[in-house]
C-alpha cells in the first residue's frame, strides 16, 4: 500500500504540546509535513503560559528527522501563529484547531468570567487562527480546516454548560465556513474525539483511559486534512481506532393545520405531538435551501388546501 504523505505542506497544529495535539503534530511531521507546534502552555483551566510543552514537540520531532517550529501564542492572537507559518515555512496548508481547557461548573452557579473563557479558547481562539489562514487557502486555493468538538456539545453534560455551547458552536462554524470554502477547494470538518489526556485523567476510568490513546485518532484526522480527501463539513467521531459520522436528523414532522386560513391552537399541537415527534422517517436534510423547499412545498400544500394525510403522504413521498 503506497504511504499517504504531507510532503511541501504546512499545518498548524493548536494546543499541540499535550495529548491529542502532540500526537496530531508528530505523526503530520513524520509523513513530511512542516509543522507548527502552538502552544500557550497553559494548565488545564487556561491559568498561566509556558514554551516547555511546544519546545518539548519541536524537539521530538526534530529528533526524529522532521521539521516543526514552536509558537506560544494563544489561539486568541490567532493572527501571530499563521505569521509563525508563514515566517519559518513560507505557506500555511491546514489549520487543526484542537487547543483547549476546561472550566466546569454548574449552569446555576457559572460566572460570565467561567463562560467568556470556554467561548474564547475553543470557538473564538478558532475562529481567530482559522480567519488568519483563510485569505492564504483562498488565494492557493487549497486549504483544510479542523475543528474540535465534543460529545459533550453532541449531547450535553452536566456541569459544562459554557464548554457544551462552544463546542457544538464549533459545528455550526464548521457548516458554514464548508459551503464558504468549497468552490475554493477549502475543506472544514468536525471531529469528535475521545481519548485520555489531562483533560480527562481524572474523569475516564484508569483501565478505559489507557486504551483511549490520542494516536489512535491522529490518522483520522490527518486524514480529513489530506488533499485526496474530499470531505467536506462533516462531524466525524473517532476513538479507539473507531470512527463514524455524525449527522442532524429531523423527523418528517406532521401538519397541524390544513387551510391558511386555519387557525392554530396548542390543543391542535397537543393532539398531534406523538406525529411531530415520530422518528420513523426521520432524515437528514442537506442545505438551508432543502429545508426552506420542503417549507414552501408545505405551503403550498396549505394554499390548496390538500387534507393533512395526503399532505403528510407528499411530504413523506420525496424521502
Ligand atoms: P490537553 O489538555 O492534553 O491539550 C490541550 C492543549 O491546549 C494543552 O497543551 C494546552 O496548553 C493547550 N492550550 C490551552 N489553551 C490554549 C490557548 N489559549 N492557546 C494555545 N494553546 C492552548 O487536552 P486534549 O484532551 O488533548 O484536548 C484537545 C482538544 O480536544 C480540546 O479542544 C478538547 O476540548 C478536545 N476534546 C478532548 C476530548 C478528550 O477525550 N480528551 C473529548 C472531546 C474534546
Amino acid at each position: 500500500m503506497q504511504e499517504i504523505r504531507f510532503v511541501g505542506r504546512v499545518v498548524v497544529v493548536t494546543g499541540a504540546g499535550a495529548g491529542l495535539g502532540r500526537a496530531y503534530a508528530l505523526l503530520f511531521a513524520s509523513r513530511g509535513a512542516s509543522v507548527v507546534v502552538n502552544d500557550l502552555g497553559s494548565n488545564r483551566h487556561g491559568d498561566g503560559s509556558s514554551s516547555k510543552s511546544a519546545d518539548t514537540v519541536v524537539q521530538e520531532i526534530r529528533r526524529n528527522g522532521g521539521k516543526a517550529v514552536a509558537n506560544y501564542d494563544s489561539v486568541l492572537d490567532g493572527a501571530k501563529i499563521i505569521k509563525t507559518a508563514i515566517d519559518a515555512f513560507g505557506r500555511i496548508d491546514v489549520v487543526v484547531n484542537n487547543a483547549g481547557i476546561l472550566r466546569d461548573v454548574s449552569f446555576a452557579k457559572m460566572t460570565d468570567a467561567q463562560w467568556d473563557i470556554i467561548h474564547d479558547v475553543h470557538l473564538k481562539g478558532a475562529m481567530k487562527t482559522t480567519q488568519a489562514a483563510w485569505p492564504y487557502f483562498i488565494k492557493q486555493n487549497y486549504g483544510r480546516v479542523i475543528f474540535t468538538s465534543s460529545n459533550s456539545g453532541v449531547y450535553g453534560n452536566f456541569g459544562q454548560s459554557n464548554y457544551s455551547s462552544a463546542k457544538l458552536g464549533l459545528v455550526g462554524l464548521a457548516n458554514t465556513l464548508a459551503i464558504e470554502g468549497e468552490r475554493k477547494n477549502i475543506y472544514t470538518n468536525v471531529i469528535v474525539p475521545t481519548a485520555g489526556s489531562r483533560l480527562t485523567e481524572d474523569i475516564i476510568p484508569p483501565d478505559f483511559f489507557e486504551q483511549l490513546k490520542p494516536e489512535l485518532i491522529a490518522p483520522v484526522v490527518f486524514w480529513l486534512c489530506h488533499e485526496d480527501c474530499t470531505e467536506n463539513g462533516s462531524i466525524i467521531e473517532a476513538a479507539l481506532g473507531w470512527a463514524g459520522k455524525c449527522h442532524i436528523i429531523r423527523s418528517s414532522g406532521c401538519v397541524l393545520r390544513q387551510n391558511l386560513s386555519d387557525d392554530l391552537t396548542p390543543e391542535n399541537v397537543r393532539e398531534n405531538w406523538s406525529k411531530v415527534i415520530d422518528m420513523t422517517s426521520a432524515k437528514r436534510l442537506t442545505s438551508i435551501q432543502e429545508a426552506t423547499g420542503e417549507l414552501l412545498g408545505i405551503l403550498e400544500n396549505m394554499k390548496s388546501g390538500a387534507p393533512s394525510k395526503e399532505v403528510d403522504h407528499v411530504m413523506r413521498s420525496t424521502y
